[in-house]
């Protein structure tokens, strides 16, 4: 391997932002102003004229949704072409919005605005080399009176093979190696538009329930909630089904298995 994992993914969401400017729901965003479903929306309660600092923003859809609802938004994301396609986006809908083309982890060194909420949200943390420091950057940019809040794929639902339709094979660790990445290689389908095969291999870090609540007390914060959530916001195994309020369901376990999980938290001051 000549390119490091992080510069290795780098290249695959580069590769898929233009796919997913295609695929995702780009006609809802400009019919509705909108794409946040109504979880978020419940929890994170009002954001009107709030400043949010959203992190791993991607082509800007969600950054741009929460501006449509009040936020005065910052988008960050290491793919120059996502930032590319969301600075377009913005134009082309006439939003005010802000992207930043930077790795989270070397924001600190160049921007030190603080936020009154620091948001990332729908598969995230599997891209997050180092959780305790991911955390410390949370901590760095959240005003003492403001809040963090993720939505993001539960630990437990990552064990699972997502080749493998029937009873679910418990087939990834829970407990990894926390520096040795899993390497996906090239090949498989894009989550978004099954028709698309991925050009580049990737790594992905698993990250436990504990490290996720650890890392962000270690940080200074302290935990207000942590929800869990028997859907999911794409079809992460064969035989999920999607429901037609627009979630992902695996029939026969709703009530077993969790998918997804939301956490908030404020600095603990
Ligand atoms: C699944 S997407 C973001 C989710 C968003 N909800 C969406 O689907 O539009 C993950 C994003 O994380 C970004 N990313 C991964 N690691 C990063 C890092 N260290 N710094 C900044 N962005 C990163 C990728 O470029 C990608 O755009």
């Amino acid at each position: 391997m000549d390119k490091n994992p992080e510069q290795q993914n780098q290249l695959f969401w580069d590769e898929v932002a233009p796919v997913h400017l295609a695929s995702y729901n780009i006609r809802m965003l400009k019919e509705n102003g909108s794409l946040i479903d109504e979880i978020q929306l419940r929890e994170m309660g009002e954001v009107k004229n709030r400043k949010m600092l959203h992190l791993q923003c991607h082509i800007g859809t969600d950054t741009l949704s929460w501006a449509y609802h009040g936020a005065c938004m910052t988008g960050v994301d290491f793919s120059a072409k996502s930032i590319e396609i969301a600075r377009g986006l913005a134009n082309e809908l006439n939003i005010d919005a802000r992207f930043i083309h930077s790795n989270i982890f070397e924001l600190p060194r160049y921007h030190n605005e603080k936020y009154d909420i620091v948001y990332t949200s729908q598969g995230v943390l599997c891209w997050i080399k180092d959780i305790d420091k991911w955390a410390e950057i949370i901590r760095f940019y959240v005003k003492d009176d403001g809040f963090f809040y993720i939505m993001d794929s539960h630990p437990f639902c990552l064990l699972f093979n997502e080749q493998k339709s029937g009873i679910p094979e418990v087939h990834y660790p829970y407990f990894s190696n926390r520096r040795d990445p899993i390497h996906f290689p090239a090949g498989d389908t894009d989550y978004s538009d099954s028709g698309y095969t991925i050009k580049n291999d990737t790594y992905e870090w698993t990250w436990t329930t504990g490290d996720i609540l650890n890392s962000l007390i270690k940080a200074g914060m302290k935990i207000i909630y942590f929800h869990e959530y028997n859907k999911l916001f794409f079809k992460g195994l064969p035989d999920m089904i999607q429901k037609d309020d627009g979630w992902w369901y695996l029939p026969g376990y709703e009530d077993k298995i969790p998918f997804i999980f939301t956490l908030k938290a404020v600095p603990d001051i």
